[in-house]
């Protein structure tokens, strides 16, 4: 049995609550599958995330939270997204909600969206977790990308023993599927993916949930994504007099930000959507240096290109 797995006792919790605050990873079991835990505030600790994963992409992640307070903190609840919090929080259901004014969540943690998934667990060693470091935890399933998603704490360490810091040991999860993604974004509540709670359930309180249509391809598969108003050039290793740059490592040129000037690929995620932002912002043009296709710089280049169009 691997070291990282620990039963979720007072030690262990307070042992994970430190890890958590200092930007590290802790698998946790949920209800539905286990998850990969990060403060969501902190942009480097969600890179960790998706380093650890493996992934192809910045898929946004959902901010997992334990009282309603904290959910109002980091989302704007209209009266329909209070009705399904009251009736099934804590439990498996996310809901995509506006962004609040002040969300402390990490740009990355969203994909640099307006919008923020947000999930209340029932488990009580992720609500506790959660308490104990009063942080919102971003936290997609605990395996490698592609991977089917863990329901037992050994699952996890077999596909991700040594990117992780702690295994919080709750037993096999109860349901085994993730949660249900609703989306209240927009005029009719829409299913992003089916999951733990059935549609009926959530129906007796919304009504009819469209299908997802449009920019998204299938349900729970964001294709949307952050968009910027600026014109972005990729690749430049010699920006124009009228283009804002946004460098990487040692450069030569003035630069307006730099995504990471130690050419660190985890620093640089962490800090990619936040500067597009800031400088889509104050700039037309935005120049972009290149970016190594390695780790990490293959999602954000994914994202780039995506961008650029
Ligand atoms: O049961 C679960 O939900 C598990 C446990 C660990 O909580 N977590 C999970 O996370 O399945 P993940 O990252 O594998 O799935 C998150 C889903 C993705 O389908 C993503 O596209 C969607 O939520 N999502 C997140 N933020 C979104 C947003 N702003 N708009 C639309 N969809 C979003
Ligand atoms: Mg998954």
């Amino acid at each position: 049995m691997s070291e990282k797995i620990v039963s979720p006792n007072h030690l262990a919790m307070e042992k994970a609550a430190r890890a958590i605050r200092s930007g590290g990873l802790v698998a946790i079991p949920t209800e539905t599958v286990y998850g990969l835990a990060a403060d969501a505030t902190n942009g480097e600790a969600v890179a960790r995330i998706f380093a650890a994963k493996g992934r192809p992409n910045f898929n946004p992640l959902i901010s997992h939270v334990s009282s309603m307070e904290m959910a109002e903190s980091l989302a704007v609840f209209s009266p329909m997204a209070l009705e399904l919090a009251e009736r099934f929080w804590p439990g498996p259901l996310t809901l995509v909600l506006p962004k609040s004014k002040n969300c402390s969540v990490s740009d990355l943690a969203t994909a640099g969206l307006d919008s923020i998934a947000i999930r209340a667990p029932s488990d009580v060693t992720a609500r506790g977790l959660i308490e104990a470091t009063k942080c919102p935890l971003a936290a997609p399933s605990a395996n490698r990308s592609e991977q089917l998603s863990p329901t037992t704490a050994q699952h996890v360490a077999d596909e991700l023993g040594n990117k992780v810091d702690l295994i919080l040991d709750g037993g096999p999860c109860q349901s085994g599927v993730e949660s249900t993604v609703i989306s209240l974004i927009g005029d009719q509540p829409t299913l992003l993916r089916p999951g733990a709670l059935s549609r009926l359930e959530i129906e007796a309180s919304t009504g009819p949930l469209a299908a997802p249509s449009g920019e998204i391809v299938s349900p729970g598969m964001m294709r949307r994504h952050y968009a910027p108003n600026a014109k972005l050039r990729l690749n430049v290793t010699k920006p124009e007099s009228d283009e804002a740059y946004l460098g990487f490592g040692q450069t030569s040129f003035k630069v307006a930000a730099n995504l990471s000037n130690s050419g660190d690929l985890i620093e640089a995620a962490a800090n990619l959507f936040a500067m597009l932002r800031i400088l889509d912002l104050q700039y037309g043009k935005i120049a972009i240096a290149p970016i190594p296709n390695e780790g990490l710089g293959e999602a954000i280049n994914d994202r780039l290109n995506r961008a650029a169009v």
